[in-house]
């Protein structure tokens, strides 16, 4: 086929998936990174971190955003981590590593990212639910249930309410168990911090918590770097725990979960990093909360229910039937997520959920329920 043929064709291809630039995916914690780094991302495109001998500028600047996230979770300079594919790989090399520690039994509540669930299972490590209250995890029931040797998960923006463990009463308990702290980050790592300084709250979640060991923080979700650029840091080497002999690579050896890594993302991230910097993700932490306050607003105002008051810019609205209106938003174009145990949905408040876009939604909402009389 020529070029002009094949283009055709993805063109057609490309009108069937929904794009965040037209504002309709309100369920994702993802959006459209700066043209900078969708830049940065093919000039990269050939870079693999699975054999980092080849690519020195890219390891190098790795190490540029893992300092990056290093800041944002309080840890030193000289601390470790990896830029990985995603949540997902980082949390299961943080309970991998800890397993390879001697830890023996994985603790998180039912709110904690399915990747935990996954981690747990491709490990054999036993899982053992802690209670929440108030959507955070219950300090009572984990008092009730720690044990030595146990790897305790905490989340900072769970995935369902965009909730904040209390990581420091846990912390406290997990240095009086000997335990392992997990924190998954991976959404909030990039908002606390700027929640902090916005005088929002003054909770800590990293590395200035001393039992906290490892921390997943991803750039491809709020710090604005198109995947795969999930992040891992730690306060020690936990990558010499999982190295392999890889006799064929320039270095001779692997540390990571994958082989081949594709790191134009971590140029990309680099680039989004660079591009925004502090105050520019703080700017973009005000205006998602300034339009997360302005949709808990207006849905009072159209008399829809707020499950809870949001901490960071995921809003849940109280729905009758949330499967059947999800359907139906899906089937208006709309790409909403639920918590069917909440019936609710789920609207995570990213750059692109824009106030017209609020507006708009919840008068699509206003149309659904009044055509099905809900
Ligand atoms: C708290 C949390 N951890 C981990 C993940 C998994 O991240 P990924 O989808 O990048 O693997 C998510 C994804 O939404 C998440 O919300």
């Amino acid at each position: 086929m020529d070029e002009e043929e094949i283009e055709e064709l993805l063109q057609k291809y490309y009108r069937k998936d929904m794009h965040y630039e037209d504002g309709k995916i309100l369920g994702s914690m993802y959006t459209q990174p700066p043209k900078i780094a969708l830049k940065a991302f093919f000039k990269f495109y050939q870079a693999n971190l699975g054999n980092p001998g080849l690519y020195r500028g890219t390891a190098e600047m790795e190490r540029e955003v893992i300092k990056f996230l290093l800041k944002l979770t309080s840890g030193s300079e000289d601390f470790f981590g990896h830029i990985v594919s995603g949540g997902t790989e980082a949390n299961i090399i943080a309970l991998w590593v800890a397993r390879e520690m001697g830890y023996k039994r994985v603790l998180a509540t039912e709110d904690a990212h399915f990747s935990i669930r996954k981690a747990a299972n491709l490990l054999k490590l036993p899982i053992k639910r802690v209670e929440m209250e108030k959507g955070r995890m219950s300090i009572e029931d984990l008092k009730s249930k720690i044990k030595e040797e146990d790897i305790i998960v905490a989340t900072v923006g769970t995935t369902p309410l965009g909730f904040v463990d209390p990581i420091e009463e846990i912390g406290k308990i997990c240095q009086m168990h000997n335990c392992f702290l997990h924190v998954d980050a991976a959404f909030g790592g990039y908002v606390v911090p700027f929640l902090r300084e916005l005088k929002y709250t003054n909770k800590k979640f990293g590395f200035d918590i001393p039992a906290v060991r490892t921390i997943t923080i991803d750039p491809h979700k709020m710090g604005m770097a198109p995947y795969p650029a999930g992040g891992i840091v730690s306060r020690e080497n936990i990558f010499e725990k999982i190295e392999i002999e890889a006799p064929y690579l320039i270095e001779e050896k692997n540390d990571s979960l994958l082989g081949t890594r594709q790191s134009g993302s971590v140029a990309a991230a680099y680039a989004a990093q660079l591009y925004f910097g502090w105050e520019g993700y703080r700017e973009i932490v005000r205006k998602c909360m300034e339009n997360t306050n302005y949709l808990v607003k207006r849905a009072k105002e159209e008399e829809l229910e707020i499950l809870q008051q949001p901490e960071m810019n995921i809003v849940n609205l109280i729905i009758k039937n949330v499967e059947k209106v999800k359907m139906e938003l899906y089937a208006r174009g709309w790409g909403i997520s639920i918590n069917p145990k909440y019936s609710s949905l789920r609207i995570v408040i990213m750059p692109h959920v824009t106030k017209g876009i609020i507006d708009e939604f919840l008068a699509e909402i206003k149309n659904i329920k009044k055509s099905y009389g809900l």
